[in-house]
């Protein structure tokens, strides 16, 4: 018995309670966090951070195009952000004269700043707990259309499973232009060798310049648009940070689930991350070994490969670090505590039996979905051939427009890599389906030709889909390849139902999930309760930490220029760095920018450090307890990627860009040091 007391206690304090830095804090509630804060280095208030009555901090970030973060450093709207953030729009600026992404890009004057047609950015302007007012009878539609008057857009998002209901009112600005970015071997270094790897020495920033009408109010690009003058900006640090220094990041992180019962993280660790990981292993086999091959396609895959990798290595670390955490029997064992408790208690008394009912209910169903999106669903010439019967089903088609959508499809077409992960993805399909939903016939089918090679290899034998020339919707009606992938209807359909977040989101699962959260918040006084990221404004805060990697291998937190000269080799693509930066190197001629780091001239590149950060804080800024930009945040190492379920603040670390490397790489590697002169440099 009282083994039993001490065990519980330490779970207490192990697991419920909030832990060192973990959190992503709601700014307009930041005001519960600021002793704490103020205790831990920082030297604002809650008001410098969020204010409705005054200009504060959140008027100096933004959301950045669908899933990034971006800062205001100037002004004259000059906003930072990472290069990964900023690829697409640069790409889309790129041709084969002007290979920004190879390259870089400076303007050199306001004249020379390019629009980014389709990028947008978007500033908070309030938010505010709605919960009541949606309760005394106000209906979201009256709440939004009041809010979005003036020319705002607004949302209403929930908040712990629908507990709480907070209006965000946002400014959305569309001129938005390139000034500058650096060269993909500085911007992208490490490349995918690298991604959510520390010690990193990647430049992972870009820079745009946010435009405005004669009023400071959004308008559509036009050259008489001017400077957008934002309410704040950040002050720009350049004397650095050191390990042990407050650090706070201002964000818009997208998916966290710190929550959900240990059924949710079984699902994730041990059926759904280990089933993505090895049907990705196999797709990025395939495209390497055919990128190996040819430089052509290397280029041509690179984003293809870069996106199915970052995600693929962040499962990894994700399976690894809630093994290791043995997050699972954790929370069995808080299920079981608070079981004992809700015993009592009527109204949550059957929820834990009703939440696993759920699990078991929607659970096969969702891990279908995700199984069909992974293995055939991700076979381009299957997708293809659904959107072009699609429409060849149409009553006006015209056999024109079906070939040329063909000879649009066949430009970028690599049939030896697609045909060789239509092989393995339909294995894998065939092997991993269970029997009852698989499509009628189609094992069989496959068999009969002799396996997944020979039957993919019949398909493309019998398909007009390569072939623009004397296509009719007749013809792609009856085309096997068509045929063959109108076989997964039934999955898609009766799956669009499961289209959420994570599998807790299925709303037959989520509508548990309110009372629970209302529940645990009753019961567990001790835990510091935040709501889950959902790519609304957060702040997480934290100090710069390195951490021990393995048995007596202790991390450093901050990297330099030295490391990225030893990793220089201009054979290998993701490494091999500008000659510039090789000669500035040789002649130590850091300018302004060198300082003395262990003894050693040099001009520091990266940081860690213990935020609590998800994806889509990417191009945050990481600030210092005087709210100076220090850093621009861009990842984290891959063993820490299972805080988005648990947070471990003795491996859990966000890697930032350090300020002082993008002021050296704009000033001596782009010639642009006159962006630094509208910086605010402390
Ligand atoms: N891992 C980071 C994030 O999740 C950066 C990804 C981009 N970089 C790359 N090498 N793929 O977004
Ligand atoms: N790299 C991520 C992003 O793009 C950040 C992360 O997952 O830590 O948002």
């Amino acid at each position: 018995m009282i083994r039993k007391i001490f065990i519980s206690l330490l779970l207490c304090c192990s697991f419920l309670s909030v832990s060192a830095d973990e959190g992503m804090w709601l700014p307009s509630l930041i005001g519960s966090r600021i002793k704490d804060m103020r205790q831990k280095g920082f030297k604002l208030s809650a008001e410098d951070i969020y204010s409705i009555n005054q200009a504060s901090m959140k008027d100096a970030v933004v959301l950045f195009g669908g899933g990034c973060t971006g800062e205001y450093v100037s002004e004259e709207g000059l906003l930072l952000t990472n290069h990964h953030c900023g690829y697409g729009s640069i790409q889309q600026l790129s041709s084969v004269a002007h290979d920004y992404l190879t390259d870089g890009f400076w303007a050199m004057s306001r004249e020379e700043e390019l629009p980014v047609p389709g990028l947008s950015v978007r500033r908070l302007v309030r938010m505010e707990d709605v919960t009541e007012r949606m309760a005394a009878g106000e209906s979201a539609k009256d709440i939004l259309t009041k809010a979005m008057q003036g020319g705002y857009t607004a949302r209403i998002e929930q908040m712990y499973y629908g507990n709480q209901q907070f209006l965000f009112v946002y400014e959305i600005f569309t001129d938005v232009r390139l000034v500058g970015a650096p060269p993909s071997s500085i911007g992208k270094f490490g490349g995918d060798t690298d991604n959510w790897i520390w010690p990193r020495h990647t430049g992972d920033f870009s820079i745009f310049r946010v435009y405005a009408d004669e009023n400071n109010r959004p308008a559509k690009y036009s050259k008489s648009n001017k400077p957008y003058r934002p309410a704040r900006h950040f002050a720009v640090s350049t004397k650095g940070v050191k390990e042990g220094d407050f650090t706070m990041i201002y964000g818009f992180p997208g998916n966290t689930q710190e929550y959900v019962t240990a059924d949710a993280v079984e699902y994730v660790a041990e059926v759904s991350d280990p089933m993505k990981i090895a049907l990705r292993t196999k797709r990025l086999d395939i495209i390497s070994a055919e990128q190996a091959k040819s430089a052509e396609v290397r280029i041509a895959f690179a984003a293809v490969h870069a996106s199915i990798a970052n995600a693929w290595k962040k499962w990894q670390g994700e399976v690894m670090g809630l093994r290791r955490l043995g997050t699972v029997a954790k929370k069995q064992a808080y299920e079981r505590e608070f079981a004992a408790w809700a015993k009592s208690k009527p109204e949550y008394a059957s929820l834990l039996d009703s939440m696993k009912a759920a699990y078991e209910a929607v659970t096969p169903e969702y891990y279908i979905r995700e199984l069909y999106n992974e293995s055939v669903g991700a076979v381009s010439i299957f997708g293809f051939a659904r959107s072009i019967a699609a429409n060849a089903a149409k009553q006006d088609t015209d056999n024109d427009k079906l070939s040329a959508q063909i000879a649009d499809f066949a430009k970028s077409y690599n049939r030896t890599i697609d045909e060789q992960i239509a092989v393995a993805m339909l294995d894998e399909f065939l092997q991993r389906m269970p029997a009852e939903r698989m499509p009628k016939g189609m094992k069989q089918a496959v068999e009969q030709k002799g396996g997944a090679k020979q039957f993919v290899a019949w398909l493309y034998d019998n398909t007009c889909l390569l072939n623009a020339s004397g296509v009719t919707a007749e013809k792609i009606k009856g085309d096997a390849m068509v045929e063959f992938a109108m076989q997964f209807t039934p999955i898609i359909e009766n799956n669009r139902h499961y289209a959420y977040r994570n599998l807790s989101n299925v709303p037959a699962i989520e509508k548990w999930y309110r009372p629970y959260m209302q529940a645990l918040r009753e019961w567990d006084k001790r835990r510091a309760f935040y709501p889950d990221a959902n790519l609304t404004l957060r702040v997480a805060y934290g100090k710069v930490a390195g951490y021990e990697y393995a048995d007596a291998e202790y991390h450093n937190p901050v990297t330099t220029i030295d490391g990225i000269i030893a990793k220089d080799d201009p054979n290998i693509y993701d490494y091999n760095i500008p000659q510039q930066l090789r000669d500035i190197y040789a002649k130590k001629d850091y300018g302004r920018w060198g300082v003395e780091i262990a003894g050693k001239k040099s001009v520091p590149v990266c940081f860690l450090a213990t935020n609590h950060t998800s994806g889509g804080n990417s191009g945050s800024p990481i600030i210092n307890g005087k709210g100076e930009l220090i850093g621009i945040n861009f990842d984290r190492t891959w063993r820490s990627t299972m805080s988005d379920i648990e947070f471990d603040p003795s491996i859990c670390r966000n890697i930032s860009v350090d300020i002082r490397y993008v002021l050296f790489v704009i000033d001596r590697i782009g010639g642009a040091g006159y962006l630094l002169d509208e910086m605010d440099l402390k």
